[in-house]
C-alpha cells in the first residue's frame, strides 16, 4: 500500500461570479520512503494540491489516504492530531517565531503534541547533527542565514518523526549555494530517518533528484518521470504502460 494516495482531487475557488478550478481531478501516489517532486508553472495549483494532501485544506471532491487513513473524512480535532503525529510541513518562507531561539522553535511541535521533549533527545541529536545546526541552537532566527533558518524549519518539521514531510518550494527563497546545501541536508535526513518527501518545486535541478516527478499544468497533474524514465504527458504514459504490458505478455508467451 502506498504511504500516501490522493485520488481524483478537485478544488475550486469562487471569485466573484467565476469559478477557478485550482486542482482538476489530480491523483498522486507516494510509496514509503520515496522522494516525490511536483513541478509546474506559478498558479498551476501545486500549493493547493500539496495543502490538500497535507490536510491543511479540504478538497471539494476526492480523497487523501495517508497510512490507510482517509484524512479528508477526519474531524478537525482528529485531523490536527493525525497531522501532528504523522506529517510535517516546510514552507518557502520558514515561518519561525522571531522571539524564540532556534532550539525553542524546533521543539514547538513536541509541546503542541503534549509530549515531553526529553523523549526526543536521541532523535533531536541526530537531526541537529544531520542538519548541521549544533552550534546555532541558541541563536534567534534573525541571527541566522537564510539557509540556516530553513534548516531550523526542517528540523522543526521533523522533530515529531513524521512519516511524510511536505515541502512547498523549501529552497525558493535561497540563493543557489544555500538551496543546494539545504536540499542536500534534507535528503540526508531522508537517508538517516527515512521519511517520505512530497516537494513542490519549480527548480528542475532539485526535481531531478526525486524518485518520481509529477507535473502540474493548469490544475491537471500527470506523471512526468518515475524510476523507469520520462513521460511528457499522461497520454504518453498510458502508451508506455500499454507497451510495457504488451512486452510483458509477449515475453511470458
Ligand atoms: N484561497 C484562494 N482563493 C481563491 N483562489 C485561490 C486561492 N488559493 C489559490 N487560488 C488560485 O488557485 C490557482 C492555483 O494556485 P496555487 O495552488 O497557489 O498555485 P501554485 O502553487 O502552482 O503557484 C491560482 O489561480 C490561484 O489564484
Ligand atoms: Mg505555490
Amino acid at each position: 500500500m502506498p504511504i500516501l494516495e490522493a485520488i481524483n482531487i478537485i478544488k475550486q475557488y469562487k471569485q466573484y461570479d467565476t469559478v477557478v478550478t485550482a486542482v482538476d481531478k489530480a491523483s498522486l501516489k507516494a510509496e514509503d520512503g520515496e522522494f516525490v517532486a511536483i513541478i509546474g508553472t506559478s498558479g498551476s495549483g501545486k500549493s493547493t494540491l500539496l495543502h490538500i494532501c497535507a490536510g491543511l485544506d479540504k478538497p471539494n471532491y476526492g480523497t487523501v489516504i495517508i497510512r490507510g487513513t482517509d484524512i479528508t473524512a477526519l474531524s478537525p480535532d482528529k485531523l490536527g492530531r493525525f497531522r501532528g503525529e504523522f506529517t510535517g510541513m516546510v514552507f518557502q518562507k520558514h515561518n519561525l517565531i522571531p522571539q524564540l531561539t532556534a532550539l525553542e522553535n524546533i521543539l514547538i511541535p513536541t509541546i503542541m503534541c503534549g509530549k515531553e521533549s526529553f523523549k526526543y533527545e536521541e532523535h533531536l541529536k541526530k537531526l541537529l547533527s544531520t542538519l548541521k545546526l549544533e552550534d546555532r541552537l541558541h541563536h534567534l532566527p534573525s541571527e541566522l542565514s537564510g539557509g540556516q533558518q530553513q534548516r531550523v524549519a526542517i528540523a522543526r518539521a521533523m522533530i515529531n518523526r513524521p512519516q511524510v514531510l511536505f515541502c512547498d518550494e523549501p529552497t525558493g527563497n535561497l540563493d543557489r549555494k544555500n538551496a543546494d546545501e539545504v536540499l542536500e541536508l534534507l535528503l540526508e535526513t531522508k537517508r538517516v530517518i527515512g521519511q517520505t518527501i512530497i516537494m513542490v518545486t519549480h527548480d528542475m535541478s532539485i526535481a531531478d533528484k526525486a524518485d518520481k516527478i509529477y507535473m502540474m499544468d493548469d490544475g491537471k497533474l500527470s506523471l512526468f518521470k518515475d524510476r523507469q524514465g520520462f513521460y511528457k504527458n499522461s497520454y504518453e504514459l498510458e502508451m508506455a504502460r500499454a507497451k510495457e504490458m504488451n512486452e510483458h505478455v509477449i515475453s511470458e508467451n
